[in-house]
């Protein structure tokens, strides 16, 4: 049934190729402390770095760096960017780079001045913050989460091998964000189509749950079947521009809570492969690849007649002379041909996940019951081996 839903969603967004250029109309918006976010390096050797650090010095800013913000960002650095973007009482944090840069800023800016222990009420309780936040700008960088037009913010502790992904109201949305695809260019490849993969489970999440008929479905198939075609190209031409605006834009369609509204979704692939983050620190978009086609063919069987939806809408399955069990399973074997020819990890022992990882993994993985099934602890972990014969 279509349910009910308030959609709101105040990112500013800039994009295409001279998008960094609205960074100093949007810098004037904010006081003059502003706390610099970025990860390992890369936006200094392809020179994006450099040209915001202009554009932040011409705005007069004061600026603080907090660098190495890794994939996966952690609780004791988010502890640390907490302490510093007090110290440096942050007007602005502004993250430049990939999803964990804009995911821990976030959770940066609401643990700031955050009264109790943010591990505790953000992510374990799922509490909204009720002091005061700082107001994030992204830079983005790499292409994939959606995090620049949402309120995710996925956190993992090491001690306990969580890893957990809040998702903040849209008051802790970035403000604004910078979107230029040619940013995107310098990322290794194996980034790249981690980032598509990410992108289409993202979308997969949202669409393989309930039976009524909801045009975000449609709006989900519209997105998929550019994504699948764009991504062929792209992982032939890494610099075609056309292609790589495109999946940009499909990412953020596909996680700023628009396709969501009025309907179920199902979020276990992501639940399963946070868990198996949380034991591996694997590359995000390769835990969802790894376990997506077991997940899929283990139930599909409870919601057949999407799956055969899907079979013919997305990867044009022609049904002809088919039983529905043949339909749908020839669109996931589309899919996981697909999943081969853009080259992402479809093993999880690729990702050095190992037998006696399993139990922790099952523990750690939380389950959800809007999907087609509610899956036990040990189906968790026969999809897992599934994915590592
Ligand atoms: O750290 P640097 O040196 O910048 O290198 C990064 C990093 O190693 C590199 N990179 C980024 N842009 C680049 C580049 N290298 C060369 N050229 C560029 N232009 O790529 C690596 C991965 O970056 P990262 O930010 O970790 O990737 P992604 O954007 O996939 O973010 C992953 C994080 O987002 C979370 C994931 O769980 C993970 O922690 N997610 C956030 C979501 C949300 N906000 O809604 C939803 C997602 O499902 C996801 O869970
Ligand atoms: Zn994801």
């Amino acid at each position: 049934m279509f349910g009910n839903f308030t959609y709101h969603n105040p990112t500013r967004l800039h994009f295409g190729k001279d998008a960094l250029a609205q960074l100093p109309q949007e810098l004037a918006r904010y006081g003059k402390n502003v706390l610099l976010v970025y990860g390992g390096g890369s936006i200094k050797k392809n020179g994006i770095y450099e040209q915001v650090c202009a554009m932040l010095q011409a705005a007069g800013k004061s600026v603080a760096e907090d660098a190495g913000v890794m994939p996966n960002p952690t609780l004791d650095k988010l502890r640390e960017g907490a302490q510093r973007a007090r110290e440096c009482n942050a007007d602005l944090i502004l993250s430049v780079g990939g999803g964990s840069c804009c995911d821990y800023s976030k959770a940066v800016s609401a643990s700031a001045w955050c009264e109790g222990d943010p591990w505790e009420r953000f992510y374990k309780r799922y509490e909204e913050p009720t002091e005061k936040t700082i107001p994030v700008g992204c830079v983005l960088t790499m292409v994939g989460t959606g995090s620049e037009m949402n309120g995710g913010a996925v956190i993992t502790n090491t001690a306990t091998k969580e890893k957990i992904g809040k998702v903040f109201g849209s008051a802790m949305f970035p403000h604004f964000s910078i979107m230029n695809p040619e940013f995107t260019y310098t990322l290794p490849k194996n980034q790249m189509v981690a980032g598509f993969f990410d992108i289409m489970s993202h979308i997969l999440e949202q669409y393989f749950s309930g039976t009524d008929d909801n045009t975000s479905d449609y709006l989900m198939e519209g997105l998929l079947r550019s994504l699948i075609h764009s991504g062929r190209i792209a992982v032939k031409n890494p610099q075609d521009y056309e292609a790589r605006s495109n999946i940009m834009w499909i990412a953020t369609w596909a996680l700023n809570t628009l396709v969501a509204k009025g309907k179920s979704t199902d979020w276990m692939v992501h639940m399963i492969g946070q868990a198996i983050g949380g034991a591996t620190d694997a590359t995000h978009g390769m835990t969802l690849a790894a376990v997506s086609i077991p997940y899929y063919r283990h139930i599909l069987p409870h919601g057949l007649a999407k799956f055969r939806r899907y079979a013919i809408n997305v990867w044009d399955v022609n049904p002809d002379g088919k039983t529905d069990e043949q339909i749908a399973n020839e669109g996931l074997e589309r899919m996981a041909a697909w999943m081969r020819e853009i080259g992402v990890v479809m093993n999880a022992r690729e990702l050095g996940v190992t037998e006696d990882m399993l139990p922790t993994i099952a523990k750690n993985t939380i389950i959800l019951t809007g999907g087609y099934k509610t899956l036990t602890a040990d189906e968790v972990i026969a999809i897992i081996r599934e994915s590592m014969k």
